[in-house]
């Protein structure tokens, strides 16, 4: 079986998806798949990606970024030489339905959720929409859209301080920011909006933050993986890009320490979450838990990350499925 592993690309993420590539063009079945590695550069180039996957790895704090020298491929041609499509992007472009788009269009199966999807679980406004539908628990938020400035007195009143002020589609904590006096807001917003000109902005949750994966499997079985809780170091005023990537910050408890009932709810939680979005393939869903134990979905990620500090592929090898099945499971699913 042939398979393009599609990297790199065009959104705020490219060196976080360069990284997960390294990952996981080192953990393919060669036994079982022929691999083509696909690079999307940050211009939007398609290329044929690097002779050597590990120089797509982070080496100490420099993030890598895909060579503009490489040699470029034609889409058409590329995707109509593979069984099976890998699309291993993270964010807009590639997380979003757009890429998911154009592999309906050409035929060739892919990796994960599709173009409905993949566009919803971008939005972190669609997302909470269909998850309050569902029942499913979430918290407090305002939406900014493009032409509104800032939040109303009775917007501030609703959420009070502090808050999380966030790009509407975005991911890996780009263009985030905390704010505890609402004289940063109007900067936080910016600063968001440098990334995605819709806001979200949502009151925090006090509590740890846990997360799950869900994994479909070829016989159709979609399952969740044991959840993990993310500890970070207390530098860090909460889980940001350094802390996910850079500075060594992370620790993941797997299973995380919530007590066997807990583990439960947020197993069967995440299942009804990714139904609910429409899933397919895999996907980390990303909770609160409150001291009283209420639990919290704060978002979902259709690609997750699958680099070496990333969640997915951890909790998955502590459920029993190691980094090279976990890989062959989601290839398989993608032609069942
Ligand atoms: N958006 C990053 C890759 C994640 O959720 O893991
Ligand atoms: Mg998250």
């Amino acid at each position: 079986t042939r398979v393009a592993v599609i990297f790199g690309g065009r959104s705020t993420e490219h060196s976080v998806s360069c990284v997960s590539a390294a990952s996981v063009l080192a953990n393919v079945d060669p036994d079982r798949f022929e691999v083509v590695p696909v690079g999307i550069t940050p211009q939007g180039r398609w290329v044929l990606g690097p002779g050597d996957p590990a120089t797509l790895a982070l080496t100490g704090r420099e993030l890598p970024s895909l060579s503009t020298d490489l040699v470029a491929v034609n889409q058409v041609d590329t995707l109509a030489e593979v069984d099976v499509v890998f699309p291993l992007l993270h964010g807009a472009f590639g997380e979003d339905g757009t890429i998911q788009g154009l592999l309906e269009l050409a035929g060739v199966p892919y990796v994960g959720a599709g173009v409905l999807s993949s566009a919803v679980v971008m939005d972190k406004e669609y997302t909470k929409k269909l998850l309050a539908a569902e029942g499913l628990p979430i918290g407090a938020y305002e939406v900014l859209r493009p032409n509104v400035r800032t939040l109303s007195g009775g917007q501030k009143d609703r959420l009070g301080l502090p808050v999380f002020v966030k790009p509407a589609r975005a991911g890996s904590s780009y263009g985030i920011s905390k704010v505890t006096s609402w004289d940063e807001l109007d900067g936080a917003i910016a600063f968001a909006r440098a990334v995605d000109p819709k806001v979200i902005i949502e009151a925090m949750v006090v509590g740890r933050e846990i997360e799950c994966g869900v994994l479909e499997f070829p016989d159709g079985r979609t399952e969740a993986s044991l959840p993990s809780e993310v500890r970070i170091s207390a530098d860090f005023e909460y889980y940001d890009f350094e802390a996910k990537y850079l500075d060594d910050a992370l620790e993941l408890d797997i299973p995380a320490k919530i007590g066997d009932a807990a583990i439960e709810s947020v197993r069967a939680l995440s299942v009804r979450a990714f139904q609910a979005m429409d899933g397919q393939g895999l996907a980390r869903v990303d909770f609160f838990v409150r001291p009283d134990g209420e639990l919290v979905i704060n978002e979902l990620n259709t690609m997750p990350g699958f680099t070496p500090s990333s969640a997915f592929p951890k909790m998955w090898a502590v459920t029993g499925v190691d980094y090279q099945s976990l890989v062959t499971i989601l290839l398989e699913t993608a032609v069942a």
